[in-house]
């Protein structure tokens, strides 16, 4: 496509925050100004376009913000910007200010907005993967994603001392919302006894028997990696049901919640997000519109927002293979 003129971007944040979209922010705003483009904040994600929350950028506030979990933007889920109403409003906005392109960074609801406000007003929008979840296609990583695992894992291995020290069954619950990404990965980093994520089913008798055989290799510990809203529900359920086949099992339960969602982002999500951010920028420059930027093989690839929000990522096999083999 023929390149716009681009004066004036926004840039806001939406959805779940995830450590590094203060880093994503960072550059794209520090991209923008070495482009000559006045930079926007649009705070609260959509709502802030709706409410007209937006404020002209400068330099100092995006000064030591990169190694800041959270979003100095803020975020939030918009039902307004899902109707047509709210979006004419939101665009409104924009256009008072001048601002004639966007950038969008957050999961897949926040994509979608994005492509839904190009298809109807044509204003030029790059998203970037800002989210824990690891459920974009178009990107081997989301940003927020690794920091999210080393959070679990790190608070896995404190359950673990307890865990061993007690004798007890730990069963683990983790963010991912559909998505089993967050689930294997801290599962096998953490030498998990079994991880149940939603895109597969185990029975819950497969689960039973794993831990019988390993209470009788005498395994110094054993705790469940949990997926958040798995096939069988949540760590609380699949911590009741399996009670009742092992009842001599003292069983505890720990939901890590939230707390994966903060903190300084990991050394991989600063570098993911800062060439992701720069990416943004240059795109939009080059005219590519309605497209996701990612990194695929550490490229940058630009992938159409539809193709990247469709749910066909999925968690490797191969990574399956490896935690059965390393949890017998
Ligand atoms: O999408 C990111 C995520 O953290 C999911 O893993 C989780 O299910 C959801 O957001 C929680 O959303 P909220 O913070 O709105 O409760």
């Amino acid at each position: 496509m023929e390149p716009k003129t681009i004066k004036k971007i926004g840039v806001l944040t939406s959805g779940g925050d995830s450590p590094g979209m203060n880093a994503a922010i960072r550059a794209v705003v520090r991209a923008g100004f070495y482009y000559d483009i006045e930079m926007y904040g649009i705070y609260r994600g959509y709502e802030g376009m709706i409410s007209n929350d937006i404020k002209k950028l400068e330099s100092k506030h995006i000064t030591h913000v990169l190694e800041r979990g959270g979003t100095f933007l803020k975020s939030a889920r918009s039902a307004e910007f899902r109707t047509p109403e709210g979006r004419q409003k939101a665009y409104n906005n924009l256009k008072s200010h001048g601002i004639d392109a966007l950038v969008v960074i957050g999961g897949d609801g926040s994509l979608t907005g994005a492509h839904l406000f190009y298809k109807e007003f044509g204003i030029p929008a790059i998203g970037l993967p800002g989210t824990i979840d690891n459920d974009l296609s178009g990107t081997d990583s989301t940003i927020g994603f690794d920091t999210a695992c080393n959070t679990a894992i790190e608070a896995i291995d404190k359950i673990r001392d307890t865990a061993t020290s007690h004798d007890r069954l730990f069963f683990v619950e983790v963010m991912g919302r559909d998505a089993g990404f967050i689930a294997i990965n801290a599962g096998i980093g953490s030498a998990a006894a079994a991880i149940l994520i939603p895109e597969k089913k185990m029975p819950i008798e497969h689960l039973v028997d794993k831990l019988r055989i390993r209470t009788k290799a005498k395994k110094a510990s054993n705790i469940v990696i949990v997926a958040e809203g798995g096939k069988s529900g949540g760590a609380t359920e699949i911590a009741a049901l399996v009670s009742k086949h092992l009842p001599y099992y003292d069983i505890k339960v720990t939901i890590l919640g939230h707390l994966q969602r903060g903190g300084s982002p990991s050394s991989y999500d600063r570098l993911l997000a800062s060439k992701l951010g720069v990416s943004a920028i240059e795109g939009l420059l080059q005219g590519k519109y309605d497209v996701m930027a990612g990194l695929i093989n550490n490229k940058v690839v630009y992938t159409p927002i539809k193709k990247a929000i469709v749910d066909d990522k999925s968690v490797d096999e191969d990574d399956f293979r490896v935690a059965k083999i390393l949890s017998t």
